[in-house]
């Protein structure tokens, strides 16, 4: 019995985030893609127990998904492990009899608890207004307990204040409903509970990040695949830690929008419309981060970044980016080697010339650049000779971070 029900939750996860066209991408390196993509590597979640009763056993599951990054990425197997607690729950925390499924009889919302011991799975299709979920959400399941909720194949439009009443929703999947709109106080009654809210293919041109600032067990936040066109400021939701954005059409971040997200993993900006930074846009307090920024049009990060809080991975894939200068990537680039990563630049318009020398002239450094050519004659620049940068000035003295920690240790050592 038990086994079913995580088997059941893991197929609702794989189908929501598994990307249909990993293999779409791979081929698709060399031209700017559009598509929208639905998924990236997934971060392990941990969906824990209600903030409001108290967990008495626990009992994990590990399983592994494919690698679903794109080509320029190492095929990474990512763990998804998720924890279901088997807690003292109210020993009523059953279906409602007329939403359990029945024989030749399509219900807006079905309900299941065959799988687990109080375990409640809810799937919600074809439903025709946010009102309708409302208003089943507010009479016959409210209260309940619910470990996923899957609304699909909906036309929502807006919703509405506590659209899932005081249900405690664990994982809340809503992609693709014609949702419009949030309003603040959405989710209000469940935001204790929400470990991951998928809100992807849906309409959204605004969303009100400081909404999800009550969210307390918030793992995984999707609006990918919406309206969005600015960040002004992504809240502080206390958990979360993969936030994904592709597929919008986000051409402002404003300084420090993501500053306050203080366990941020993962932040996911492909396909938008980046073209230029605001000084800060990724000032990021979290200490081990990675950032994706696959087919913008950015031409420089000049000063989005800290200086001490570099991600440790960042795809810069298919951007406008002309010029690799020593001050801004060289660190970026120190930071990949730090934690064993690398720095994917492929379709760039890269100018080889004596700008590149001090890229050039560092193997180290060089040998974690990924994919990046030459404008013009497309040749890889690793391919490059030292001979051809001989007639250049000797590059400005850059010293990495990492070559400044080694210089002290000898130091020390030396002493
Ligand atoms: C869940 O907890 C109850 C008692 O609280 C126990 O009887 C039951 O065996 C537990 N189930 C699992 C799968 O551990
Ligand atoms: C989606 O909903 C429409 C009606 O809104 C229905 O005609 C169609 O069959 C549904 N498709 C699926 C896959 O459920
Ligand atoms: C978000 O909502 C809060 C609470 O209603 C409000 O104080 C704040 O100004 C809103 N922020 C934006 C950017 O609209």
């Amino acid at each position: 019995m038990h086994l079913r029900w995580i088997t059941a939750v893991l197929l609702v996860i794989l189908l929501t985030t598994v990307p249909l066209d990993a293999q779409k991408r791979r081929k698709g390196e060399k031209k700017k893609e559009s598509e929208a993509i639905t998924a990236a590597p997934k971060p392990e979640v941990k969906q824990e127990g209600s903030g409001r009763r108290s967990g008495r056993h626990t009992t994990t599951t590990t399983t592994t998904t494919p690698s679903t990054t794109t080509v320029a990425v190492p095929e990474e197997e990512v763990e998804e492990e998720i924890q279901i607690t088997n807690e003292s729950r109210s020993p009523v925390n059953v279906c409602p009899p007329e939403m359990k499924p029945q024989e030749g009889k399509i219900l807006p919302c079905t309900c299941r608890d065959e799988l687990d011991e109080n375990a409640l799975m809810v799937e919600c299709v074809a439903l025709t207004s946010a009102q309708q979920m409302h208003k089943i959400f507010n009479s016959l399941l409210l209260g309940k307990r619910i470990d996923a909720l899957e609304v699909r194949n909906s036309t929502l439009g807006p919703l509405m204040a506590r659209q899932t009443a005081q249900a405690y929703v664990g994982n809340l999947l809503m992609r693709g409903n014609e949702i419009t709109e949030l309003v603040y106080d959405t989710f209000q009654g469940t935001d204790q509970n929400v470990g991951r809210l998928d809100l992807s293919s849906n309409q959204l041109s605004r969303v009100n990040f400081s909404m999800f600032d009550s969210f307390t067990q918030l793992q995984v936040l999707n609006l990918g695949e919406n309206q969005l066109t600015n960040i002004e400021d992504a809240g502080q939701a206390p958990s979360l830690r993969v936030l994904y954005l592709y597929s919008n059409k986000i051409d402002t971040i404003a300084p420090k929008a993501f500053g306050r997200l203080g366990g941020l993993e993962y932040l996911d900006l492909r396909w938008n419309n980046l073209q230029v930074l605001a000084p800060g846009a990724f000032h990021v307090s979290s200490d081990r981060w990675q950032l994706r920024l696959r087919a913008n049009q950015l031409s420089s990060l000049e000063q989005a970044f800290s200086e001490d809080n570099m991600p440790y991975l960042i795809d810069l894939s298919l951007n406008s980016i002309a010029s690799l200068t020593d001050n801004i990537y060289g660190p970026l680039i120190d930071s990949a080697i730090l934690e064993g990563s690398k720095f994917y630049v492929a379709g760039n318009p890269i100018v080889c010339d004596c700008s590149l020398s001090w890229l050039i002239k560092n193997a180290r450094l060089l040998s974690i650049v990924v994919g990046a050519r030459c404008d013009g004659d497309g040749s890889p620049i690793a391919d490059l000779g030292l001979e051809d940068f001989r007639k250049c000035p000797p590059p400005r003295k850059w010293k990495s971070p990492l070559d400044r920690a080694l210089a002290e240790a000898k130091d020390v050592d030396m002493n």
